[in-house]
């Protein structure tokens, strides 16, 4: 197979009749996607859906192995051209560059080490990993095996580690020793010994040594990843995998309790990844795409890795962070490897802007094609920022929208195709049905004119997620009994007149801080562990680079006193038990927090007080304590 892009759609003509045939005849539609992999037998059934139990199967019958799709059908045409470009933390460091036939013997060979490890089809491997090459190295060894991998962000702590690896029972752990990350080094090899004081289904951890400094072992259990490659074969079949099996879990934060491991499957995921990442991106034979996700989150998942792999294109890994040495960083990196397609966040996007534009404008961008946004909804001074100094207004912006959930991009232009407009995802994919949903649960048809509600979606796509992992009644309660027949996403939208769609924000309870969602009842659940804390809330509040920061109110037992040290150490018990991304900015102690008669905390108000914004309170009166309110707005900081 050739650079594969038999996937895109390439004009905006063909886009409407792709999408009114995904919608009149899914079935067919996605067949002929599907067509265009690899399979090493056919499906015998396409879709079989119902979104009650809820139950969702794409190309049952077929049998694959996903690695097959990224690395061994590329081997003949394009063996050797550029897989990953890894760009390293220190620019004084040299970048790897490894092919598509390096990659895969190094797929096979770590593969191997796995299977010399007792991991088999089915089992699940944790991975705790900088952004090396050899975490994609691992996710595909465990995809080659059959073994489902579970990714960790290796900025989680220990805590988070252990409750990620018992809730799926992980028979293995692979990490690396330490990773750099602008001036420091972060020991992840110690965060992994904490958490293993705690995980009884580990059996073997592989240790990466990404630095010289001394690691402690222990014997049996802790084993160096060069050691293993040095008795493993280089060698190693395809597991034969059915189309419904396991790829991956990956934890996403709840609005209550712990994180939910979505758990994704091979084939729709395979197709669905890779029919989004061509036709959003439409990307170029000799194209270098650069997504600066870390591959702990979905977008590092989906468009590092399984997406651009299995398109055949040159993907970039960033070891480092934007700041360091400097916060050109990005743009000496897109002049260096001459990005095309660069893909990032809109809090790193408001945060490089503070910067001069010196600093944009001491590299050359003149590569750039095609420019990204993802995880939140990104703001008009954003936006045009984005568009005018690094695109010099001459590269379409595709503001992509998705979720772990959906697997792969729902709503988004395609680039140089769709009409954008700043601060909108606009249309729908190829197969991918929205609704708004009004206050009264039902769905507000499209008519040509404006609307604003919440949004669901109402037909299967084949990279959904089909469960959380150990916990099938979670996800029917979470995403299928909002409203009837239909997925929610947790999401509220906006849709102009002419059907395209911006993303308002959250609607449940989760904050999204630099484009990382947090739950705010597992950070509450932390600070009321902590023996001074009677009870707390958390709620976001608007913040120029995070997007949303946290603000906590806490109410203390009566014999404490507030203090900055009960603060840190506050801050220090949310850091240890989930990790620092989730420490709040402020804390507010507080007599009593607001509740409805039912006891129910009004979260409503807290965030209002919270963003400044009291003109308008509503209905303060029906609350059990009413008067607590005004001490708190009093207070407020
Ligand atoms: C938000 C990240 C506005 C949204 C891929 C969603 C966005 C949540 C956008 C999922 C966007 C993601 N515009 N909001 N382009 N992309 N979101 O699971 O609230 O980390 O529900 O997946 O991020 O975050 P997650």
């Amino acid at each position: 197979m050739e650079f594969n892009d038999n996937l895109k759609i390439k004009s905006f003509a063909d886009y409407k009749e792709a999408y009114r045939e995904s919608v009149e005849q899914p079935e067919k539609f996605w067949e002929s996607v599907a067509d265009t992999f690899y399979w090493q037998k056919k499906w015998d059934k396409t879709l079989e859906w119902d979104f009650t139990s809820p139950e969702v199967k794409w190309f049952q019958g077929g049998q694959l192995n996903i690695t097959e799709n990224c690395l061994d059908r590329h081997l003949e045409t394009i063996g050797n051209k550029t897989a990953i470009i890894w760009e390293p933390n220190d620019p004084d460091e040299e970048s790897r560059h490894i092919t598509y036939r390096q990659l895969y013997v190094k797929v096979c060979h770590f593969a191997n080490v796995l299977k010399n490890n007792g991991i088999k089809k089915g089992d699940r491997v944790c991975l705790y990993m900088p952004m090396i090459p050899e975490l994609a190295i691992a996710m595909l060894a465990c995809a080659r095996i059959g073994a489902v991998h579970s990714i960790v962000f290796a900025g989680f702590s220990s805590a988070a580690i252990a409750s990620r690896i018992n809730d799926s029972q992980c028979k293995m752990l692979i990490t690396a020793n330490e990773v750099y990350r602008g001036s420091k080094r972060v020991n992840l090899k110690g965060m992994c010994d904490e958490a293993l004081k705690d995980t009884p289904s580990i059996e073997t951890v592989i240790v990466y040594r990404r630095t010289v400094e001394p690691t402690p072992m222990t014997p049996g259990r802790d084993k160096f990843w060069f050691d293993e490659l040095q008795r493993a074969e280089t060698t190693c079949e395809a597991e034969v995998m059915d189309a419904e099996d396991m790829l991956f879990i990956l934890y996403t934060s709840g609005s209550t309790g712990k994180p939910k491991g979505m758990v994704h499957t091979i084939g729709g995921y395979m197709v669905g990844t890779t029919f989004t990442f061509q036709n959003v991106f439409q990307m170029e034979e000799n194209d270098v795409y650069w997504c600066t996700a870390d591959i702990g989150w979905i977008t590092g998942h989906s468009y590092i890795i399984y997406g651009p792999l299995a398109s055949g294109v040159t993907t970039v890994m960033f070891e480092g962070v934007p700041s360091y040495p400097d916060y050109g960083r990005f743009w000496e990196i897109c002049d260096k490897l001459d990005v095309t397609h660069f893909y990032t966040a809109p809090t790193a996007i408001r945060a490089l802007a503070k910067q001069p534009l010196e600093l944009v404008n001491k590299h050359n961008l003149s590569s750039l094609k095609v420019l990204g946004s993802v995880g939140e909804p990104i703001n008009e001074e954003a936006w045009h920022w984005y568009n005018d100094n690094i695109g010099k207004t001459k590269c379409p912006i595709v503001d992509t929208w998705w979720q772990t959930e959906t697997g792969g991009i729902m709503i988004s232009p395609m680039a140089g195709i769709t009409p954008t407009r700043p601060t909108f995802a606009t249309l729908p994919l190829p197969g991918v049905q929205p609704a708004l949903i009004d206050e009264q649960g039902n769905e507000i048809a499209f008519n040509s004119k404006q609307a604003e509600g919440r949004l669901s979606i109402k037909f299967p796509w084949p990279s959904m997620a089909r469960t959380i992992y150990g916990n099938h009644q979670r996800y029917k309660e979470v995403y299928f009994s909002t409203f009837e027949n239909k997925y929610f996403t947790g999401d509220g939208a906006y849709r102009d007149a002419s059907g395209n769609y911006r993303i308002t924000g959250r609607v449940d309870d989760i904050v999204i801080v630099s484009g990382h969602n947090l739950g705010t009842a597992p950070i509450e659940n932390a600070i009321n562990e902590h023996e001074s804390v009677v009870e707390s809330a958390v709620v976001g509040f608007p913040h120029d680079i995070k997007g949303n920061a946290l603000y906590t109110y806490v109410t203390l037992y009566n014999d404490i006193q507030p203090s900055d040290a009960l603060i840190a150490e506050i801050r220090n018990t949310v850091s240890n038990t989930i990790g620092p991304i989730a420490k709040p900015d402020k804390i507010q102690f507080v007599n009593g927090l607001p509740k409805t008669r039912s006891g129910k905390i009004m979260r409503r108000i807290l965030r209002k007080i919270a963003s400044h914004d009291t003109s308008n309170l509503g209905d303060t009166s029906t609350l059990l304590n009413p008067d607590v309110v005004q001490e708190i707005m009093e207070n407020a900081l």
